[in-house]
């Protein structure tokens, strides 16, 4: 049966994590970074030596095809990919994974030509961490960026997007640009790290996804007064941060009890102002952000987390602005996508369980424009976004020959 060759995808996996390496393992790459662009430009040197043609778009958007040079409605293609970007402290599979594992997939194809009637692309998508505003990249392919915002759109120290975009050769104005024409991708499917522990637990070797998770982000901000940390007797403080970190813990209790067992909510950022120790905070500032499967009772968790924070806010004799970042609606993974994957993994003798992705992805874009799926590999220990996420050496090739099959049965 038709394989991919894993020690060749294994040295481009080990290529790939220099770029941002961090000394004690890990790597950090933010999207634009000058790390990232020297990732981008090995990544298209990978795509040529492989014998692809290549383009990136104006929303940087990389790609690498075979058997059409652009993208066109007359010519649907079937598309593969991931990222390249990564958290702060990241792992070194996250993103990558998928888009060495598409470029390997592709490299196989075209000198082995097995028979198949699409063309095939892999890309590699930008800004899927967020650092500006979440899966950046596949949201102005897939028409869905709101363009008039891209302007304002900051990450959470302030860098604003255009300005990180114009260092590295971009104008972010122009993303919009990079909208696929309508009809252009026939299907896609997207190779990743599981990045919790599922499938290990249950000794599945592959995940077929059925649907991805919604995740809505808020800054909320406590405004209470500053004062003197010494002379300020503690029933007058109006402490900005105190009525923040109250809502923290209150909020998750929330999600835990009310959230049908599958929300989960995160509190990953927290500013404290003025930052002094000798003044009591005047304000203290979350992102929050929640996660689950279900629409409705993330859209309920979400009514009743601003109600929460109004209450601590009233008690505490503090002020309270909730300002919603982004809210994404889960997303339907197509039958079509889940059923080629399926026989492709019947084809290699492979187990699988349906699951539903707990992250979000490029993929969950995509959904909304073509048949979209994603496969899954476990994560070892479910560990992720963090310097030792990895995966056993056999679960990528296995995922990796899984792709193969899944694009070439979605090509014919
Ligand atoms: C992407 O990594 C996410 O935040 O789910
Ligand atoms: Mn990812
Ligand atoms: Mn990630």
């Amino acid at each position: 049966m038709l394989a991919i060759t894993p020690s060749r995808l294994a040295s481009r996996i080990d290529a790939l994590a220099r770029f941002g390496a961090l000394p004690g393992g890990g790597v950090t790459r933010p999207c634009w970074s000058p790390q990232h662009e020297e990732a981008r430009a090995w990544l298209l040197g990978e795509m040529r030596a492989a014998g692809l043609d290549t383009w990136v778009d104006p929303a940087g958007n990389v790609f690498g095809a075979l058997g059409v040079t652009a993208l066109a409605a007359d010519r649907p293609l079937v598309l593969t990919g991931s990222h390249i970007d990564t958290v702060p402290e990241g792992g070194v599979l996250d993103g990558a994974l998928g888009v060495l594992a598409g470029l390997e997939v592709l490299q196989t194809i075209r000198e082995r030509d097995p028979a198949h009637r699409l063309p095939l692309a892999v890309a590699a998508w930008s800004d899927e961490e967020g650092r500006y505003g979440s899966l950046f990249g596949s949201r102005a392919f897939c028409g869905t960026l709101d363009l008039p915002r891209v302007g304002a759109m900051a990450a959470v120290d302030g860098e604003r997007l255009v300005d990180a975009m114009a260092r590295a050769g971009f104008d972010a104005r122009r993303a919009g640009e990079a909208r696929a024409p309508a009809g252009s991708v026939a299907a896609y499917v997207e190779l990743h790290i599981e990045q919790g522990p599922r499938l290990e637990e249950t000794g599945s070797p592959v995940g077929v996804v059925e649907s991805i998770v919604g995740v809505r982000r808020s800054r909320v901000i406590f405004i209470g007064q500053a004062d003197h940390a010494g002379t300020t007797p503690m029933d007058r403080r109006r402490d900005g941060f105190l009525a923040a970190a109250e809502y923290a813990l209150k909020a998750r209790d929330l999600v835990v009890k009310h959230g049908g067992g599958r929300s989960v909510t995160n509190v990953g950022v927290v500013t404290v102002h003025p930052g002094v120790s000798n003044i009591v905070p005047a304000r203290g500032e979350l992102v929050h952000e929640m996660r689950g499967p279900d629409p409705d009772t993330l859209a309920r968790l979400d009514r009743r987390s601003a109600a929460l924070a109004r209450r601590v806010a009233r008690r505490r004799g503090v002020e309270v602005e909730i300002r919603p970042m982004s809210a994404t609606t889960p997303a339907i993974c197509a039958e079509r996508v889940q059923v080629a994957t399926e026989q492709a993994c019947a084809a290699l003798g492979l187990a699988f369980t349906r699951l539903y992705s707990a992250a979000g992805h490029d993929a969950q874009n995509l959904a909304a424009i073509t048949d979209a799926g994603m496969i899954f590999i476990p994560s070892q220990g479910g560990r992720s976004h963090r310097v030792d996420e990895m995966s056993d050496s056999g679960a990528i090739e296995r995922g990796a020959n899984v792709l193969l099959h899944t694009l070439l049965a979605l090509a014919q």
